[in-house]
């Protein structure tokens, strides 16, 4: 072997992620020495609080408190599973500025700092792994950066957030409400406390940003494109798509339209029989179509202890073997071909799912199809249940009616929301969805 050396390893952070690397290297060491053509050492362990219980337990003398750590000599690679941006971007600075490969998990820093931390690693000839920070364990990075080099990359479509995909796949199976499925989603350990940037969309936003700059040059920020969650879907959305045909995800987009790039992260309808409307529970999918190799899907556990140690890990063996510093350098992650510039929101054209909440009486029905042409938007088909969501008493019931639309754009969609907002014949909690495939 080239280099017997072990690679020496400060593992930043020994939470979830961090301790389930630990022991990966630990209890795997044999195997991941054959695999690297060296050890993989661990150095040191660098955590907040050293007197809490660790479900790992450490060679003596390796957990500390202080980043100075950080730079010592013996350290190789700077191994960041903190979370966070403020403190997890100085770690990462620090580390590069030392001349040290770093690792990390982190999707929100690299969301938000990617560009100048990716810069600064270049800068230093240094490399930045980052595998886990899109779709835990599952090797989209890889798949995308390597395996499918070949390729230019068509589209990217992902369910990038197995805690809204299993709160969504909960509430459909078992006839669940959106509270009941997250609460169980929280104790099953998939949800957070709070778990407001899953469920609203953030956490696969921020993702989609990463594969969008990896596959296409293009830096995006999260306000760059259409956003919009599960939180405020509800059962009965749920059960009219499937009514349709179709089931809803928590889909994100990234897709070459004539000279631009279309990104979005929405609960989408996706016909049934398609690959990705079978995803259930916590699992994530990416299916990424390159334009010699067609379409191509990725699919397993997005999150938890193993399978994103195991991804934070196969980075580590990356850079022990030197495939990682090789290939890190020739990303398209600095913008040195020209990016696709992004296609403005109101230009995406889809198909849409209009819900409303419409009051049961003479007219209504013509004042949503009117306001609807007003904007040049086709009505496809249309269903309407005779069960009330609301009884009126002596004024009118309000009763569920579904819109399907033919293609139209978001700008034109943008402007029959604000003429149904101010449309008496409909409640004021109107949902409109995409529609894919
Ligand atoms: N959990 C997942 O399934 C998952 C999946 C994909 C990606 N990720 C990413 O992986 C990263 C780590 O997530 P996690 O779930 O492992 O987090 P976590 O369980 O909260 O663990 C965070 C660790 O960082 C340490 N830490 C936090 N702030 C610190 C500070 N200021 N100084 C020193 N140590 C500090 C904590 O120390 P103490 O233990 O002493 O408190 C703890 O060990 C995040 O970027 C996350 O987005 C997580």
């Amino acid at each position: 072997m080239a280099n017997q050396q072990p690679l020496r390893v400060a593992l930043v952070g020994l939470g979830t992620v961090g301790s389930g690397v630990a022991k990966i290297l630990l209890e795997n060491s044999e195997h991941i020495k054959q695999r690297a053509g060296r050890e993989i050492e661990i150095v040191s362990a660098i955590v907040r609080d050293p007197t809490k219980t660790r479900n790992v337990k450490l060679p003596e003398g390796i957990l500390a408190t202080s980043f100075d750590l950080i730079e010592a000599p013996e350290v190789d690679v700077v191994c960041e599973l903190i979370g966070g941006t403020t403190t997890a971007g100085d770690i990462v600075r620090q580390g590069l500025t030392a001349n040290k490969h770093v690792v990390t998990a982190n999707k929100a820093l690299l969301c938000e700092q990617g560009d100048e931390l990716f810069q600064l690693a270049q800068q230093n000839g240094k490399t930045i792994c980052f595998e886990a920070a899109v779709a835990g364990g599952v090797p989209v990075i890889d798949g995308v950066a390597q395996s499918l080099a070949a390729n230019k990359i068509q589209s990217i479509k992902a369910i990038l957030n197995g805690t809204s995909n299993y709160i969504l796949t909960e509430m459909l199976d078992h006839n669940t409400s959106y509270e009941d499925a997250v609460s169980k989603a929280q104790d099953k350990g998939y949800a957070e406390a709070d778990p407001k940037m899953d469920v609203d969309g953030t956490d696969a936003a921020q993702k989609l940003t990463i594969l969008a700059q990896l596959a296409f040059g293009t830096k995006a920020s999260l306000s760059d494109f259409p956003r919009q969650g599960i939180d405020e879907l509800n059962l009965a959305d749920l059960k009219y798509a499937d009514e349709l045909g179709y089931r809803v995800k928590l889909l994100a987009i990234a897709r070459r339209n004539n000279g631009f790039l279309e990104l979005h992260t929405q609960p989408t309808l996706i016909r049934k029989n398609l690959p990705m409307a079978a995803v259930y529970d916590a699992y994530n999918m990416i299916e990424v179509e390159g334009d010699a190799v067609g379409k191509t899907w990725f699919a397993g556990m997005g999150a938890g202890q193993m399978p994103t140690a195991s991804a934070v890990v196969s980075d580590l063996i990356d850079l022990a073997v030197g495939r990682a510093q090789q290939t890190f350098p020739l990303l398209d992650l600095w913008g040195q071909s020209e990016p696709l510039p992004i296609l403005p929101a109101e230009k995406i054209e889809r198909k849409y799912y209009l819900r409303f909440h419409a009051f049961d009486q003479p007219g209504t029905i013509s004042s949503i199809a009117t306001i609807l042409g007003n904007h040049g938007i086709s009505i496809a088909s249309c269903i309407q249940h005779d069960f009330e969501i609301q009884s009126g008493g002596s004024a009118a019931s309000v009763v569920p009616f579904v819109v399907m639309t033919h293609a139209t754009t978001e700008g034109q969609m943008r402007a029959a929301d604000e003429e149904l907002a101010n449309c008496n014949a409909i409640q004021p909690d109107y949902l409109r969805l995409p529609i894919q495939g």
